[in-house]
């Protein structure tokens, strides 16, 4: 199973990439799954301003928007890493899904995220607007609390991914769904090819 983990913040100095290094490190160390890094600062793209991708399907009017529809096609899930912006998900986050839609169908995909309430409210959104794309969002997501956020947020670098293992348990977790939802979601693609979106 291929697992992307999308970074979505893209500002200087974000905490997103300790977030991300930190998930990264966790999934490779299970030797049970294929992972790669999606940082949406890798596919700068202009405010969406195109036909639906829901209705062109695979057709990308720019060579920008078919590197992350390619890159996104070839998963089997994903975590999404997510700040929490004015209790919302980040705009370059959204703008990128907009890009892209049959990409991410019928994939499942599990949220990482942080802030005053552990990015819940972000998280929250992102399930409702994930739906829309026919995707399974997971329950099990990792939300890191002030408690563990501001001492990880001001340590030196390099940073110690280690300063984010009291939530360990919550990542195992978030694993181990994501990998069976992957699993089930993939066999049920690859028994049906006639209806792959
Ligand atoms: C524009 C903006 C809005 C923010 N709004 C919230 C918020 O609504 N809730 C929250 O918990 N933190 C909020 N914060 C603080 C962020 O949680 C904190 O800056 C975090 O580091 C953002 O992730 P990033 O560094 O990867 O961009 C906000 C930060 C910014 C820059």
């Amino acid at each position: 199973m291929l697992i992307q983990v999308i970074l979505g913040s893209t500002r200087p100095g974000r905490f997103g990439e300790r977030a991300t290094t930190w998930v990264v490190r966790h999934l490779e160390a299970r030797g049970d799954m294929d992972v790669e890094l999606v940082d949406l600062r890798d596919h700068p793209l202009p405010f969406f301003d195109q036909a639906p991708p829901a209705r062109t399907l695979r057709e990308y009017p720019t060579p920008e928007a078919r590197r992350l529809g390619e890159t996104v096609d070839r998963a089997d899930g994903y975590v999404i890493v997510s700040p929490e912006y004015n209790h919302g998900y980040s705009a370059v986050l959204k703008n990128a899904m907009d890009h892209t839609f049959i990409e991410w169908t019928r994939k499942p995909v599990a949220f990482v995220g942080w802030g005053n309430v552990g990015g819940a409210r972000a998280i929250e959104q992102l399930r409702l607007v994930v739906v829309e794309m026919e995707m399974a969002p997971l329950r099990h997501a990792v939300h890191v609390l002030p408690d563990v956020l501001v001492p990880a947020l001001r340590s030196p670098e390099p940073f110690d991914p280690t300063l984010l293992d009291a939530l360990e348990p919550k990542l195992t977790l978030l694993a181990d769904d994501l990998l069976w939802w992957a699993r089930a979601l993939k066999t049920a693609r690859d028994a049906d090819p006639a209806t792959r979106p």
